[in-house]
Order: structure tokens, then C-alpha cells, then sequence
């Protein structure tokens, strides 16, 4: 490594501390208008600086990677999810990608717990009714929504989240858990059971939820066709990506009724929204807040900044993926 003191653009508005450390360690490019970049911007970035701290809403496609005269040797991710940059194309090119896993676990699980009690409790329309002076009172009958205890969760992508809000599900709220991963996972330590593919927890479950990472491999996984299987009782529950469902095939399953209802942090191509989604009352909407705690949003930015640390320190970095 050169002596020089490494240059880090920082592509989004972060968090104070996170700011703090970077203008201890680096020279350092700041967003604090939070505008979003460009692709022209994003390929200026390459060029000028050492090292980018970006989060989910930067694309770094294999074009915009393949910008002549790179500088940037890093990408350190603010998030753990990966789908946004082209880490085939940033291998070859030898860029270190870092994400950060971990810090953001337990919150990821929680809204996902949040989703899944709003959706069975049918807190949108609920709350809706209230706010537009429709609640009459009192009903012994009206709007009832569903018991958890001893209902079935079914996870599917049993990674850190998919354990951790598992785990809440099964300890917190007494459901049953099964589970579909594709590779074996050994130790859990709350009652859990595998199950032989995706089509046998979309049948089985009474709560579907979706803990995938958002690879092109997964794009679509849960299709028209696994939908199909999920009994008409049953809710679908999404914090992962939006682009490993088909939401066309989603929406019409809730808005036919073919499925009891749903709590989404996360969409196809985000932030637009589809109407025919917006319009829907059995189905609470978020917008990708998963991770948005202070707490949660400044490790985060700590965690990538450490990331960097560690490489221009030429040290291992806590989290480094490619
Ligand atoms: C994550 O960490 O992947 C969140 O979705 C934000 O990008």
C-alpha cells in the first residue's frame, strides 16, 4: 500500500459517527444532499477514488465495473445483501467486495415478527378504518384476525435472519417452524423442522416468510406456481428482496383472495410501487426498513468502515465477500 492517505466516497448520507471515523482514518467524500448517483457519477467514483463505501440503492452492473482507468480497489457495502453488485464481474477484476452481516440480524428479524402479527391481526385495515373515522366502536365479531400459537411458520433461506426470526416465532409466539435451505443446517436450538423442498412449506405453512438472498439465481423462485400451493388461510411475509418473488403472481394471489393477506418490507424494483399493490387492505407495506434502527444503522456504517480500515491497513477484513 502507498503511504498516501486513501480516498473513500461515500455514496449515500451516513449515519454521524460513521462519518467521524471515515474523516479519522481517510480522505473522505461526503453525500450529505443524500442525492442519489448516477451512472455517470458512479463510474466518476470509480475513477477518482480508492475506495467506496455505497449501499443497496448503487448498482454496480458489470458496465459500470468495466470503467476504464479504475482506482477503486474496495466496495465496502452499508448492508448485507450483495445483489446489487455484479461480484462475478468484480472478482475478476480483483475488487475487494465487503458486506456487513451480522450487526442487522436480530432487527431484520423483528420487523419481520412486526409483519407477520400486522398481518394476522389485520392492523392496515384496522388501523385504516380508525383513521378514516369509520370505527363505529367496539365488536365482538368485526375484523377478526388470527391466533399465532400453535399455527406453523414456514421459513424459507434459513440463514442468520430466517434462524433468528424462527427462533422469536417458536420461543416468543409458541408457532411450530419448518423450514426449507438448500444446504444441510445443523445446530438450531429451538424446535425446527427441515423440510424436503420450498413446495412443502408453502403447503404446510400457516405464515410463509421469506429470508433469501436476492442473487440472480433466486430471481423469481417463488413463483406463481409455489404460490399456488399456500393454503387460502395463509399469509405471505417478504424482508429479504423483492426480486425472488414473482410480485405479479403475489398480488393477484392477495388480491383474489387466493391467499389470506401479507406484510412486505421489500419490492421488484424498488422504490416504485405497483397501484394495484398500494390498493390492496390484507397486505401491510413497508418501505425496506428491515435494518432502519439507529443502533442497527450505526454499526452498520461502523462495520463497513472497519472493512476499509482493515484493507487499506492491509489487514483481513472482518467481512469481506469477493
Ligand atoms: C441489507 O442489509 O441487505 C438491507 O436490505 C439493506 O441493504
Amino acid at each position: 500500500m502507498s503511504n498516501s492517505i486513501p480516498k473513500i466516497l461515500v455514496t449515500r448520507k451516513m449515519p454521524d459517527v460513521v462519518n467521524k471515523k471515515l474523516m479519522s482514518n481517510f480522505t473522505v467524500s461526503l453525500n450529505e444532499s443524500d442525492k442519489l448517483f448516477t451512472e455517470v457519477e458512479l463510474q466518476r467514483a470509480l475513477k477518482e477514488a480508492d475506495g467506496i463505501l455505497c449501499s443497496v440503492t448503487e448498482r454496480f452492473t458489470k458496465k459500470i465495473l468495466n470503467t476504464t482507468d479504475r482506482k477503486t480497489k474496495i466496495i465496502a457495502n452499508f448492508g448485507v445483501g450483495l445483489d446489487h453488485i455484479d461480484l462475478k464481474s468484480a472478482k475478476s477484476k480483483s475488487i475487494v467486495v465487503t458486506n456487513t452481516p451480522g450487526v442487522l440480524t436480530d432487527a431484520t428479524a423483528d420487523l419481520a415478527i412486526y409483519l407477520i402479527l400486522a398481518a394476522t391481526r389485520k392492523a392496515y385495515l384496522s388501523e385504516k378504518k380508525l383513521r378514516d373515522g369509520e370505527w363505529t366502536g367496539f365488536s365482538a365479531v368485526e375484523d377478526l384476525g388470527v391466533s399465532l400459537k400453535g399455527k406453523t411458520l414456514g421459513i424459507i433461506g434459513m440463514g442468520r435472519i430466517g434462524k433468528a426470526t424462527a427462533r422469536r416465532a417458536n420461543m416468543a409466539l409458541g408457532m411450530k417452524v419448518v423450514y426449507f435451505n438448500r444446504s444441510y443446517i445443523g445446530s438450531i436450538d429451538f424446535p425446527a423442522r427441515p423440510a424436503q423442498s420450498i413446495g412443502h412449506v408453502m403447503r404446510e405453512s400457516d405464515i410463509v416468510s421469506i429470508h433469501l438472498p436476492g442473487d440472480k439465481g433466486n430471481h423469481g423462485l417463488i413463483n406463481e406456481e409455489q404460490i399456488s400451493l399456500m393454503k387460502d388461510s395463509a399469509f405471505f411475509i417478504n424482508t429479504s428482496r423483492g426480486e425472488v418473488v414473482d410480485q405479479k403472481a403475489l398480488i393477484e394471489a392477495l388480491s383474489t383472495r387466493r391467499i389470506a393477506g401479507g406484510g412486505l418490507d421489500v419490492f421488484e424494483n424498488e422504490p416504485n410501487i405497483p397501484q394495484s399493490l398500494i390498493d390492496l387492505d390484507n397486505v401491510t407495506l413497508l418501505p425496506h426498513i428491515g435494518s432502519a434502527t439507529k443502533e442497527v444503522r450505526d454499526e452498520m456504517g461502523l462495520l463497513a468502515v472497519e472493512n476499509l480500515i482493515s484493507y487499506f491497513g492491509d489487514k483481513d477484513c472482518p467481512s469481506r465477500v469477493v
